[in-house]
């Protein structure tokens, strides 16, 4: 279907997601999950209001390195990757609140090249938001923003002139390899020869460090996984009992990843109307799969994106070396 766009003084927002699509997108893939064994559910159901809400306050968690580990290393090399990409087109992919995306925007717009931002998020409400505020802060710059789903909809985001395409807070490291082997793809199929990927992940590390950060002492994260479950009741018409459901943070040393878990207190039956009625059962103890956060290494993030025909060219850690940011070529 064509976009829906609206534009607001110098922020244009286009609508790509069209809402039947997308729900039967997201049923298809719910039913598919909750029918696995061991269940799962796909991470995009965190992310109704609330839940960005949330998100926004779990990146400002002592536990929760990554966050300011990032916001870190931009602020160190926002103006070096500026110099190298003379971007004209920045786009950001699940770009959220596009708060630490600032630091680059400053540094593309101190260089005088920056002509176009473009945020793509599947939250529309949040996008909206923070097109809005950066439209106010950077005039003269054109933002246009999209309601978009990154794994599906690369092919219709603004390119034109040198593009740098954006993709920060480790939001890579939520899909499994298959689908990031399609993702990166995709990405080089976005991008012309000689425009930029940057590539935001999180490194393997301690595990203790690790589960802490997604088991935070003020329980913010366990109200982030449970609200997963309230929005599939309010959009599935499940019967989900958030109250029922302990967090779990898990390292999986083999697939190098945190998985985040909702564990059955004891026995749920649950319906879900939006999939014909589907009833998944979980035992006491038994737990449905939320989100998955890869950790990498710097030679597993360069082989990947060597794989998808991207040239790794520059890359920065910060102090501690907990997070990498790649910075890629096409070439
Ligand atoms: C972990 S947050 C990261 C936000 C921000 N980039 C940062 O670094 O703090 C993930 C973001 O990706 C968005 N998102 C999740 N799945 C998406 C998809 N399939 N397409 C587009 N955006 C998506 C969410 O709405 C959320 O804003």
């Amino acid at each position: 279907m064509p976009p829906t766009t609206d534009t607001t003084g110098t922020v244009r927002v286009r609508v790509h997601l069209d809402p039947a699509d997308w729900s039967r997108h997201l049923a298809e893939e719910t039913r598919r999950g909750l029918t696995d064994d061991p269940p799962w559910t796909p991470p995009v159901w965190f992310y109704d209001e609330v839940g960005s809400h949330l998100f926004d306050r779990i990146t400002r968690l002592d536990e929760y390195y990554p966050t300011e580990a990032e916001r870190s290393i931009l602020a160190a090399r926002s103006d070096e990757i500026a110099h190298l990409t003379g971007a004209r087109t920045l786009v950001e992919l699940g770009s959220g609140t596009s708060d630490k995306t600032r630091l680059l925007l400053d540094a593309l717009w101190a260089a005088g090249t920056l002509r176009t931002f473009s945020p793509v998020d599947v939250s529309e409400e949040v996008l909206r938001t923070a097109a809005t505020a950066i439209a106010e802060g950077y005039p003269g710059i054109a933002v246009d923003a999209v309601v978009g789903d990154f794994g599906r909809h690369l092919d219709r985001i603004p390119t034109g002139g040198r593009t740098l395409l954006a993709f920060l807070g480790s939001t890579i490291g939520n899909l499994d390899p298959d689908q990031r082997r399609a993702f990166l793809a995709s990405v080089t199929d976005a991008l012309a020869p000689g425009d930029w990927f940057l590539l935001g992940t999180d490194l393997v590390k301690d595990e203790a460090r690790l589960l802490a950060a997604y088991d935070d002492a003020a329980g913010v994260t366990a109200a982030f996984n449970r609200n997963a479950l309230v929005v599939m009741n309010r959009e599935l018409g499940a019967d989900f009992d958030p109250d029922a459901y302990s967090h779990r943070s898990h390292w999986d040393p083999v697939a190098h990843r945190i998985e985040m878990h909702l564990v059955a207190d004891r026995h749920q039956r649950v319906t879900v109307r939006g999939l014909d009625d589907l009833v998944v059962d979980l035992g006491a103890g038994e737990h449905l799969r939320t989100e998955i956060s890869t950790k990498f290494t710097a030679e597993g993030v360069e082989h990947e994106l060597l794989a998808a025909g991207l040239e790794p060219v520059s890359a920065w850690t910060d102090p501690a070396g907990d997070v990498r940011l790649t910075l890629a070529r096409r070439p």
